[in-house]
């Protein structure tokens, strides 16, 4: 299994009127990669940021930048967010389009594909697109805001694309904390992202540092 906890800070939760700093406090803090949180208002009911947020962010730090396309026509975008710097990109397998293409474009550009899936779909849509990727990201929130509380009903799915899966990345996104990331770890969950609680820690350094001590106690008793 691919054990190597990854902690992602989400720039959701930065100040936008210093997204610069907020990506440099993320690396300075040890955050392994920087999550970028892009939604278009249709696919989720919220608007956020574009490929010009991940070309500042992919000057700003040396660690992967990780862009979460929560959007319902990625085969239009992906390759500006790959040109502006995206490291992996993320698509969601509810979307109208063909899944399998946009993933194949992605691996084509020189990005790494991850595929996500919502809190209300069901492990299996994910199941024929495992091949194509080296990240599943499970939503522990319905796409749209930071802060959301998390959805401990994601769980089991965790598990079961853990056992379909023993070699990928297993992601959560949504309401992780370091008392959350101890259930998704033992799920085998092993990529972790959070907004919130990172960039509302009086301390974001020992706030990471905290969640990957909890995570890997969990992982240890697998
Ligand atoms: C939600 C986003 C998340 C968000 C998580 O639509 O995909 O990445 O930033 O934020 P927290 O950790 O605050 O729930
Ligand atoms: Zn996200």
């Amino acid at each position: 299994m691919n054990s190597a906890i990854t902690i992602l800070p989400s720039l959701l939760a930065a100040d936008f009127g210093e997204l610069r700093a907020g990506a440099r406090q993320a690396e300075a803090a040890g955050g392994d990669a920087l999550h970028i949180d892009v939604m278009d208002g249709v696919f989720a009911p919220n608007i956020s940021m574009g490929p010009e947020v991940v070309r500042m962010a992919k000057d700003a730090v040396g660690i992967p930048i990780n862009v979460h396309l929560m959007i319902s026509n990625p085969e239009e975008h992906v390759a500006a967010f790959i040109d502006a710097g995206a490291d992996t990109v993320l698509i969601h397998v509810e979307i109208d389009g063909d899944v399998a293409a946009v993933l194949d474009a992605i691996r084509d550009k020189g990005a790494i594909p991850g595929i996500t899936l919502n809190p209300g779909t069901d492990a299996g849509a994910v199941l024929p697109f495992l091949p194509a990727v080296d990240e599943v990201l499970c939503m522990t929130v319905n796409p749209g805001y930071g802060g959301q509380s998390f959805m401990p009903e994601v769980l089991p799915k965790i598990r079961e694309i853990r056992l379909a899966a023993p070699d990928l990345r297993i992601m959560v996104d949504g309401g992780i904390t370091t008392d959350t990331v101890k259930d998704c770890a033992a799920q085998g969950a092993n990529v972790f992202v959070a907004g919130a609680a990172l960039y509302n820690a009086p301390d974001m350094a020992a706030e990471i540092q905290l969640m990957r001590a909890n995570a890997a106690a969990q992982c240890a008793l697998q």
